[in-house]
């Protein structure tokens, strides 16, 4: 007999985004004709840097001659990508971080799940997990999954789990916890919300992290997004993170590798965990193990476009990719403001955090939005018990796609919810 996970059982009814596609597909079904465009989940549409593209097809070319040829690479990454990170994304912003510290990865979603391999089960270490709220659903999900938590229950909480409120009254930056906790995952700039901490809020959460023996996870996917020169881009611009901080980063939303695959996770060599007997352990030896042992590397090919980023036209492409992404968030918080909607995030992010009209909830206003402008966004309700009432966008789009639902949505008396 197989026994089975039955964490899994626990999980609620679908991942978020499976949901929306689910829902989508069903009014699509039903209105053959209407052409829905699609601001719900994450992900890019415009083409990946000419930059990339040369470098992977003279990826391919090495990989179509024998004396070039590569068969598995180092499970870790590339020297030269690792190289290359370690001095345009840390050391051009003043902070160490050393190229073995960085191990590249296939995704940040992939690593911030996995991560919790090389950490005790929280029955038997009695961890005690911290996520914001609302908060990017698979840091709840993989640690339902790993049994870290106990049931929901009606508003859909993990019984285990602490959750930090973000929400208007502190400008969506969570507060730090009230008791101690062990582990605490942070995402700035902030999906769903758009936020962002400033230097003396990380200030705060290592100051936290270092007198509690605590672990924060920092996933700055979103980074190259800030656009205010006084936020920092990397938890390691704060003094002593490095002994309390894991950053998960993604080459998915600045350089359109959402269908590509890569990110990195840095693990730094002060970085210790504690065992059942009160030793200190490195996670880097930890995290190098669970990564050679599971995991079989990014393909060479992916990994020469990474690098590409970097190059200077690299960098300029990008930067030209996270400028248009921005201009629609501009256009998207705009247009809604000036329907009366209370907007926020889409500045340093770009995701647009808006609150949904008086007396609807989040999934209402999905429901809405989907029937009467053909137009998906993410129920803010689905990020957690601190987003309901309100809904995100994404300004992952065509202009043109931006464009028309916004003309859409301004013809929706958005004033109050649905009669
Ligand atoms: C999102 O829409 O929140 C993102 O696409 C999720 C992700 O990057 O996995």
């Amino acid at each position: 007999m197989a026994h089975i996970n039955h964490h899994y059982l626990k999980l609620q009814a679908g991942y978020l985004f499976p949901e929306i596609a689910r829902r989508v597909s069903v009014f699509s079904r039903e209105h053959p004709d209407a052409r829905v465009i699609r601001m719900g989940i994450g992900d890019v549409t415009e083409p990946l840097p000419p930059a990339v593209i040369e470098a992977m097809r003279c990826a391919v070319d090495e990989m179509a001659r024998g004396d070039t040829f590569k068969g598995y690479g180092p499970e870790q990454g590339y020297p030269w990508l690792r190289e290359a990170i370690a001095e345009h994304d840390y050391a051009a912003r003043g902070c160490r971080v050393d190229a073995d510290e960085i191990f590249i990865s296939d995704g940040s979603k992939c690593d911030t799940g996995n991560i919790l391999d090389i950490l005790a089960p929280t029955t038997t270490s009695g961890n005690v997990i911290a996520v914001q709220d609302p908060v990017y659903p698979v840091y709840v999900d993989t640690n339902v999954m790993a049994g870290n938590t106990g049931p929901a229950d009606e508003r859909g909480e993990y019984a285990g789990l602490v959750y930090l409120r973000a929400d208007r009254d502190n400008g969506f930056v969570a507060p730090l916890p009230d008791r101690p906790v062990d582990v605490v995952y942070l995402c700035f700039p902030n999906n769903p919300t758009g936020a962002v901490a400033d230097r003396d809020t990380l200030a705060r959460w290592v100051e936290y992290a270092r007198e509690h023996d605590a672990l924060i996870l920092f996933d700055a996917a979103y980074e190259a997004f800030i656009t205010d020169p006084t936020i920092p881009h990397s938890i390691y611009e704060i003094d002593g993170a490095r002994e309390v901080a894991i950053e998960f980063r993604s080459f998915s939303k600045n350089a359109g590798f959402t269908g590509t695959r890569c990110a990195f996770t840095v693990v730094p060599r002060e970085l210790t965990g504690t065992t059942p007997d009160g030793e200190q352990v490195d996670l880097h030896r930890l995290w190098l193990r669970r990564q050679t042992t599971r995991f079989n590397g990014v393909s060479y090919i992916v990994q020469r476009g990474a690098e590409a980023v970097y190059s200077a036209d690299g960098r300029e492409q990008t930067a030209g990719l996270i400028r248009f992404y921005l201009e629609n968030a501009r256009l998207i918080r705009e247009a809604l403001s000036e329907q009366g909607l209370e907007v926020y995030g889409g500045v340093n992010a770009p995701y647009v955090w808006v609150r949904t009209p008086e007396g609807e909830d989040s999934w209402g206003f999905f429901d809405r939005l989907l029937d009467e402008a053909h137009v998906v966004g993410t129920p803010g309700s689905g990020f957690g018990r601190a987003g309901e009432g309100y809904f995100r966008l994404s300004a992952f789009n065509s202009r043109a796609n931006v464009e028309e639902a916004l003309k859409r949505i301004g013809r929706m008396n958005l004033a109050v919810g649905r009669a």
